[in-house]
């Protein structure tokens, strides 16, 4: 049995779900050259840490991580490490200088060359970003099922430049892959089980890929999809929220009736420090023709506290355009700093009063939160059957909103996509009946 046995595979993945993406397809990949996964790193032949560079910490979290496998590693040294994502892009080789336990290094552009690495044909290190697509260059799936709601990056890099983040330098110029092999993958997920698919780029509105016009009639085409039933996208910036865009927000009755769409501020001098390149009024105005295009549509954001230069002012400005929205849930960060990005120079808000700050944000965000998902009882809503719940009989899935949703639903099935009436809100959930 001995070189049948399969190896064993690890993966830690941190950050986006577009890491969440690219570790589903790196174990694809590996599984084609005979690894299954595990989820338990003592048992691992290889393990792999697919990281995320976007706030601080990052590469410290990854070099404690990487310490704690050392014992491991000493005990197994056939055990083969590797260190994937944009921590991965961003350090290099000085992953495995400071840390020789690791194997191999591979950015986010790379990962179709992770098998060859993996075997050891190829470079320890690879942070190219070559000319093909490493999607198409990735093994094929196994025709294996799949739950009901998957990813599928449509889009990767980002041209924005915000002068806080890292992205574009991680992940690189925007790139976007070609309708035809979009739909392909969509049909082929849907062929495995998948009724909802959320499209992911780190600038996914921006889309610009052969095949459509735009980003607006990407989703129409994918909508055509006989047996997808629901779509989303993330993330976007406001400055390409396209007409055609919005217009599907109107016309196309599977793009759920949920957007995130960061804004980072609500004062136009921070905006302009930021390089957002839109003026607080600008994503107002945006909000309103969204909204008249689609009544019902929660809306969710991204905000920073403390960016250099944030006054009282400009925070209240932050604190008045949450309060005018009114989100259905938001991400708030403190300002990290990011080596290599045009902020990264200027003198930093003192540290307590960001703190402050970020925490007077999150309360109103988290007020508003309990809000929208309290404003939910007594409405009519799809609920895609995800999993069994804990209770007997019991089923939980996600609401149009992506609320989770406990049902009671004795004869349903993973995949079902019901109507419910919602009974109650809890701190994390909603309670409904089938309809
Ligand atoms: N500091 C704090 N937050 C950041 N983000 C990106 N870069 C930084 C940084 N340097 C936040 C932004 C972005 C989200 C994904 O992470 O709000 O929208
Ligand atoms: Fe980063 Fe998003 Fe700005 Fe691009 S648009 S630079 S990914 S925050």
């Amino acid at each position: 049995m001995t070189d049948q046995t399969p190896k064993r595979l690890f993966i830690k993945t941190y950050g986006c779900q577009m890491n969440v993406y690219d570790s589903q397809r790196m174990a694809e990949a590996l599984e084609a050259d005979g690894y299954v996964q595990t989820d338990r790193a003592e048992d691992a032949d290889m393990v792999l840490l697919n990281t995320c560079h976007i706030r601080e910490k990052a590469a410290e979290k990854l070099y404690s991580d990487l310490g704690r496998l050392k014992p491991l590693k000493g005990a197994r040294p056939d055990l083969r490490i590797g260190v994937a994502g944009c921590v991965a892009q961003a350090e290099g080789a000085e992953i495995i200088r400071r840390m020789p336990l690791v194997d191999l290094v591979v950015g986010p552009q790379a990962y179709h060359r992770l098998p060859a690495m993996a075997r050891g044909d190829g470079p320890a290190v690879d942070t190219d970003f070559p000319a093909e697509d490493k999607f198409d260059h990735l093994p094929q799936r196994a025709a294996t099922r799949r739950a009901p709601a998957a990813f599928l990056t449509v889009q990767e890099g980002c041209d924005k430049f915000c002068a806080f983040c890292v992205v574009p330098y991680t992940r690189g110029a925007e790139v976007s892959r070609p309708a035809a092999r979009i739909l392909s993958e969509a049909r082929d997920l849907v062929a495995r089980g998948v009724r909802e698919i959320t499209l992911l780029g780190q600038n996914v509105n921006g889309w610009h890929g052969a095949g459509a016009t735009g980003f607006g009639d990407l989703i129409r085409q994918i909508a055509a999809v006989p047996g997808l039933d629901r779509i989303r996208y993330t993330t976007s910036h406001p400055n390409d929220m396209a007409d055609d865009l919005i217009e599907a927000h109107r016309d196309v009755p599977q793009l759920m009736p949920y957007l995130h769409l960061p804004v980072q501020s609500g004062s136009d001098r921070i905006l302009k420090a930021m390089n957002r390149r839109h003026t607080r009024d600008d994503y107002l105005r945006l909000i309103d023709r969204i909204r008249a295009a689609r009544p019902d549509i929660m809306l969710t954001s991204d905000f920073i506290a403390g960016f250099p230069g944030e006054t009282d002012a400009d925070h209240a400005d932050t604190l008045r355009l949450i309060a005018e929205v009114g989100f259905g849930t938001a991400f708030s960060f403190k300002y990290s700093p990011r080596p290599g990005t045009p902020a990264a120079d200027r003198p930093t808000v003192n540290d307590s009063v960001a703190d402050a700050r970020l925490h007077e944000m999150q309360a109103l965000l988290s007020r508003q939160q309990k809000a929208a998902q309290d404003a939910m009882v007594g409405r009519r809503l799809g609920v895609l059957f995800e999993k069994p719940g804990r209770m007997p009989g019991q089923m939980v899935g996600k609401s149009d909103y992506l609320h989770s949703v406990f049902v009671h639903a004795p004869d349903a099935q993973p995949g079902d996509l019901v109507t419910v009436r919602i009974k109650a809100s809890a701190p994390n959930s909603l309670e409904g009946e089938l309809a």
